[in-house]
């Protein structure tokens, strides 16, 4: 059957923030060390310690914002161990994640000309599981206070005069958990008296962000909202897609059965019921949206690789977990009236990295070509976009063949991404453009697509899947008809005239 999607290009719904292609990097495993941090005396080319090789690939991706140092390791995280001369610097175990021994070579001036290098914003995520208030204001007054104060000379003397711009500050992660496992009314109380001391200094304003629930966890958003709403510009959500049926038997990221990538997309699209559910009670307290739901933990969680180290969260990266990205991408764009941040866990060597690095070796994950591909939908205006899609299998197990999104860009292009969800078929599409002024006239298409239903790049293998230009359609008058490949994330863009 033809999936038929009608998309009103003269029906703007609201701003696609950029941040919604955000990206989380926490002290796990490799992912700052060696994934982005290799030191300045490294054989690795570097500029003042950061990769040359990611920082491009990032660069290019248009990476809007980052979230760091966790992450569970955000709430064990003591900052000033992490500042002024490295030789001096603490060295301790990092008892969280596999533990091995921090050195706290990259610390908040590290981050912040990180965030300089790939012109993103940085979101810093301060510690209320085992810190206290003072470390908390101390941190928030030596990134941003201009003037005479203790914090303000500290940072002069370990060379930086001038203080930096930081707008995105989070006051715990996953409190209900990791971050120390507290109950949502001590947590409230908790967020409020912290958040009195994240001050903003000079022109600094700062966005506060409320630890927001762990998946379906309704209680704890109604609780937080109710008690804590004032005082917050934004509130988390955490949601995984795991495979498997339980964290101990998540299933593999590269050779598992046929049957998984259903129940993977399944997972996947969980989420938009998640935001849904979530965002009814938000606006019980906040009717207008002023407060942003911040999915600032979501992506696959797979097995390790065999032979790494379990606490090191390291896994392949396959079409199906660029599907996964598609989904959810698309979840996020069609919910940006409260979804004004979404950050992939994690940028490079854990989880669902968009980058894999081995030595001096780097790949681009199937997961990163999506991003690179739908970064034409940073800032654009979401359009009104109408459906008719075939079901893929019976009652609950049941998924749409097709996940779809447009928008339009400040030139006028419009971008509509289409991922078939079917491994075993390719999908007609017929996509109506409708409300345009001017008649369309060319349409240009990117499709990443596999042969496999673990297709992957290796580092021997590194274009595997990869990119390509998608012909397989006809335009006749305002109407696309595509032929979606299989297992596909595609990216038509638009040209009217
Ligand atoms: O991303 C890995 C971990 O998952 C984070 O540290 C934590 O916040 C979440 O449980």
């Amino acid at each position: 059957m033809t999936n038929r999607i009608t998309v009103n290009a003269d029906r703007a719904k609201g701003t696609i923030n950029r941040n919604i292609y955000g990206h989380f990097s926490e002290h796990l495993g490799r992912c700052i060390y060696e994934g982005l941090w290799v030191g300045e005396d490294s054989d690795i080319p570097n500029t003042k310690g950061i990769r040359n090789d990611v920082a491009a690939a990032l660069k290019k991706m248009k990476i809007p914002v980052l979230r760091w140092p966790g992450g569970c390791f955000a709430d064990e995280y003591h900052w000033k161990d992490g500042i002024g001369p490295k030789e001096n610097r603490k060295r301790m175990i990092n008892t969280h994640w596999g533990g091995v021994v921090e050195n706290n070579h990259f610390g908040t001036h590290e981050f912040m000309m990180l965030c300089e290098m790939l012109e993103c914003e940085p979101y810093i995520n301060g510690n209320v599981g085992s810190g206290t208030v003072q470390e908390m204001a101390d941190w928030v007054e030596y990134l941003t206070f201009e003037g005479v104060s203790p914090m303000a000379e500290l940072r002069e003397a370990n060379g930086r005069p001038e203080p930096w711009k930081v707008k995105y500050f989070g006051v715990g992660n996953e409190n209900w958990g990791c971050g120390g496992n507290m109950r949502p009314e001590y947590y409230a109380d908790l967020y409020r008296q912290f958040q009195t001391y994240v001050r903003n200094y000079g022109s600094n304003r700062i966005h506060k962000i409320a630890c927001g629930p762990n998946t379906d966890d309704y209680h704890w958003m109604e609780t937080l909202m109710k008690q804590a709403h004032r005082f917050m510009d934004s509130i988390t959500l955490h949601y995984y897609t795991v495979p498997g049926d339980s964290w101990q038997e998540k299933g593999t990221a590269t050779g598992f059965p046929e049957n998984m990538w259903r129940v993977t997309l399944k997972k996947a699209l969980f989420m938009e019921e998640l935001i849904s559910k979530h965002s009814a009670i938000m606006d019980q307290y906040d009717p207008d949206k002023r407060i942003g739901l911040l999915v600032d933990e979501w992506g696959t969680w797979h097995d390790v690789e065999p032979g790494t180290n379990p606490g090191f969260l390291y896994q392949q990266n396959t079409i199906r977990d660029a599907l996964v990205a598609g989904i959810s991408l698309n979840i996020f764009n069609e919910h940006c009236d409260r979804v004004q941040m979404a950050n992939i866990a994690q940028l490079v060597n854990v989880l669902q990295a968009v980058i894999l690095t081995e030595g001096e070796k780097m790949v681009l994950t199937p997961t990163y070509h999506v991003f690179d591909m739908y970064k034409v939908h940073q800032d654009a205006q979401l359009l009104d976009v109408h459906q008719s899609i075939t079901e893929l299998g019976e009652g609950k197990q049941a998924i749409p063949q097709i996940s779809v999104s447009a928008s339009i860009d400040e030139e006028g292009r419009i971008h509509i991404s289409l991922c078939n969800l079917d491994h075993q078929a390719g999908a007609k599409v017929e996509v109506e453009l409708r409300g345009l002024v001017d008649k369309l006239v060319s349409v240009q298409g990117t499709t990443l697509t596999s042969d496999a239903i673990d297709g992957h790049n290796t580092f021997e293998e590194t274009d595997k899947v990869s990119p390509t230009e998608f012909t397989a359609f006809n335009l006749i008058d305002q109407v696309i008809y595509a032929e979606l490949p299989p297992m596909s994330v595609t990216v038509l863009a638009l040209t009217a005239e």
